[in-house]
């Protein structure tokens, strides 16, 4: 797997600036995924697992879990239907105090290849200053230009609103390499599948629920039941792009169901939880990070926007 190019702190600033300028900034919030809901619950690895990575959360015992749902946008006061991706980030609390964290979207690609590309991207989602819409005409030119960026152009626009944050499927998007106990290293992408199924309401459904439905659905079916998910990691075929989150690799893949996620309650202090942070990059021994370009600028851009909204 091609190794990891380090972020500049300067370019980590930039993307933070930059999905800033798409949303506004709004100190205390996050720069993106700036509404979410706090969650709590347990995992529980299958014996699959433990077979493919020697990482402590994958070794079939109960570990505990933090969840935040979240809406995409980086504008807290963004109504929940609003078109957008969802996320679902995941912290696994480990027995020697430490954690390790996954942080999955809605969608199963993302819209550029590297972070230089998503500060063009976000520079052509820029609103127009003088309208406040969106200038058609600057997407248009970035996606005649990049191509690569229409797949998830289209997952976007196509996907109806979710009934429920319990009800969608969340995917990892870049690859990630597992390392079992004897040292055997297996690439793999992953993906939480809903128990209760897939679910979409129209936007007139939606908007009758309120600009906060989501959170008010999760809340009241966290209080009649758990909301459980099911984690599956998908292996390549030579020659599937390892470093590329724009191509999603094709569905015949080998598929592992890798554990299952049951979510119990809402944390109990929904600011302290919201505060803390969530980066796919805090991987434990038996799990690693590829080369992808995406998932490094995470890195840098979360640690970014985390210093600006808890010193804010
Ligand atoms: C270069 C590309 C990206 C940049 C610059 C970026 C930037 C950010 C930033 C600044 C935050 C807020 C972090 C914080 O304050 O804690 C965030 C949150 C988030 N991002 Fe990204 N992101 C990128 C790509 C992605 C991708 C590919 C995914 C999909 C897997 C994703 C999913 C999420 C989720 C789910 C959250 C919310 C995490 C939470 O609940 O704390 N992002 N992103």
């Amino acid at each position: 797997m091609k190794d990891r190019t380090p972020v500049s702190s300067d370019l980590a600033e930039q993307l933070v600036d930059a999905l800033n300028a798409v949303s506004g900034a709004h100190p205390g919030h996050r720069a993106a995924h700036a509404r979410g809901v706090v969650v709590a619950g347990t995992f529980r690895s299958t014996a699959a697992a433990a077979e493919h990575s020697r990482a402590p959360h994958l070794q079939g015992v109960d570990v505990p879990v933090v969840v935040r749902f979240s809406n995409g946008s980086g504008d807290p006061n963004a109504a929940d239907h609003t078109r957008d991706g969802r996320g679902m980030a995941i912290k696994f609390r480990l027995a020697d105090g430490t954690s390790t964290d996954m942080v999955g979207l809605t969608m199963p690609m993302f819209f550029v290849r590297t972070p230089e590309d998503f500060l063009g991207f976000l520079a052509a989602r820029r609103p127009d200053p003088a309208t406040g819409a969106p200038d058609m005409a600057a997407i248009g030119a970035w996606l005649e230009a990049h191509p690569e960026t229409l797949p998830a152009v289209q997952f976007a626009l196509s996907t109806e609103l979710p009934a429920s944050y319990g009800t969608s499927t969340y995917y990892g998007v870049h690859t990630f390499e597992l390392e079992n106990a004897d040292g055997v290293r297996q690439p793999m992408r992953y993906r939480w599948v809903p128990d209760a199924g897939v679910h979409t309401i129209t936007d007139n459904e939606a908007q009758a629920g309120g600009a906060h439905y989501l959170t008010d659905e999760v809340t009241t079916r966290l209080a009649r039941e758990p909301v459980g998910f099911t984690l599956w990691w998908t292996f390549p075929d030579e020659g599937d792009p390892l470093d590329d989150p724009t191509q999603v690799w094709p569905q015949a893949r080998r598929q592992v169901e890798a554990g299952h996620l049951q979510i119990t309650a809402l944390a109990s202090d929904q600011a302290a939880s919201d505060r803390m942070i969530w980066d796919p990059n805090r991987v434990v021994d038996g799990v690693a990070c590829s080369g992808d370009p995406i998932l490094a600028a995470r890195g840098g851009a979360y640690g970014v926007s985390y210093t600006r909204r808890t010193s804010a």
